[in-house]
């Protein structure tokens, strides 16, 4: 029997990814070969790469005149510095909320002065700073817009001049903000788009005239902008997942309905926490994340019980962060509702036998 997947990333995809997936690895489209020996050259794989690079603009609600993507490989932890080789010539503004905004502040101090324009550090980054010292000439401004060891999430995009940047490896296609305030989104697939292997950065076409330095053409956004993606050998198979998982995505009513269900089942669970005497959320409510939701056992010393009742509902990847501890259940687009209550079941039984 197939588990319930809280797993922080790599994570669930629909059983309709995964079948199509599949049957790509033993014949792709019917045409007698696999996704994974045909070249990335030939007409099949130019099809799949250009129909993930402009649906991903198109679900994002995003004009194709003004931003392009792409389908990068060495995971967001890359992005971390390219962003900053190809941007960063002086300043660059970051909002510290965790251990992934802190990732990418260290990368970044490689190349420019880095400012920490704010941080929730003082409260183990328990929640997402309001207020920020909004400087004046950023060469862009950073933030993670969900954190997903935490469990926070930005619910309102900040305010700046600056060009805007964001890592949102752990929320993009899961909610309807205003994609066009940022300049530059990155996302590591694994989590809610695809396999492993591949990273979506979507770019605003202006932002190309601005890269201050000559940077290594693997590490240079231009030079794969200009081959369409393919200036190497793309991850065939883990864009291939992103493609259908982006397909499902628009067929199940795209952004606007999918935000309508993690809504749904983020409060189905966040109620549990709160009503349940046996637990207490992690994050500020305020900025609690509908993608991972982090909580604690009053009394850590029934942890025991509470893992054996997880694993005999066939729970799985429930356990926090090591820097945090507790739960983390995280709840991508892909995850059914059904999940969800099986977890909260097995809270309420906890609740009756402890
Ligand atoms: C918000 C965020 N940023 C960056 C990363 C690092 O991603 P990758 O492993 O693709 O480098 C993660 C991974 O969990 C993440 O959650």
């Amino acid at each position: 029997m197939k588990k319930h997947n809280f797993s922080a990333g790599p994570s669930i995809l629909s059983n309709e990814v995964f079948s199509k997936a599949s049957e790509s690895v033993l014949n792709l489209n019917n045409i007698g070969l696999s996704l994974i020996e045909i070249s990335h050259r030939s007409k099949d794989f130019v099809a799949i790469m250009e129909e993930a690079r402009e649906l991903s603009i198109d679900l994002l609600g995003l004009k194709a005149e003004d931003y392009t993507s792409l389908f990068l490989q060495g995971g967001a932890s890359t992005q971390f510095l390219m962003i900053a080789y190809n941007f960063l010539s002086n300043d660059a503004g970051y909002i510290n909320t965790g251990s992934w905004s802190v990732k990418a502040m260290k990368e970044a101090k490689l190349f420019g002065e880095v400012h920490e324009l704010a941080s929730s550090a003082d409260k183990n980054f328990n929640y997402i700073p309001k207020e920020f010292n909004n400087h004046n000439s950023l060469d862009y401004l950073h933030i993670t817009s969900n954190n997903t060891i935490f469990g926070t999430q930005y619910h309102h995009i900040p305010e700046t001049n600056s060009n805007l940047f964001a890592d949102m490896s752990s929320d993009i296609f899961s909610r309807n903000i205003d994609y066009s305030k940022f300049s530059l989104i990155y996302a590591g697939a694994q989590k809610n788009i695809g396999a492993a292997g591949t990273t979506l950065v979507v770019i605003k076409k202006s932002l190309l005239d601005k890269i201050c330095r000559d940077v290594p053409s693997m590490l240079n956004y231009k030079v794969h902008v200009d081959k369409d993606s393919m200036f190497n050998t793309p991850p065939v198979f883990a864009v291939y997942t992103c493609l259908l998982s982006l397909k499902w995505l628009a067929k199940n009513g795209g952004i606007d309905e999918i935000e309508k269900k993690n809504i749904l089942k983020s409060k189905l669970l966040y109620d549990e926490i709160d009503r349940n005497s046996q637990f207490e959320g992690f994050a500020n409510i305020d900025d609690r994340s509908i993608m991972n939701v982090t909580f604690n056992l009053v009394d850590e010393s029934k942890k025991e019980v509470f893992d054996k009742l997880s694993q005999e509902s066939n729970i799985s990847g429930i356990n926090g962060h090591r820097s945090v501890g507790g739960y983390r259940a995280s709840i991508y687009n892909a995850m059914p509702n059904e999940s969800v209550q099986t977890l909260v079941d097995v809270m309420k039984k906890f609740e009756n036998i402890i």
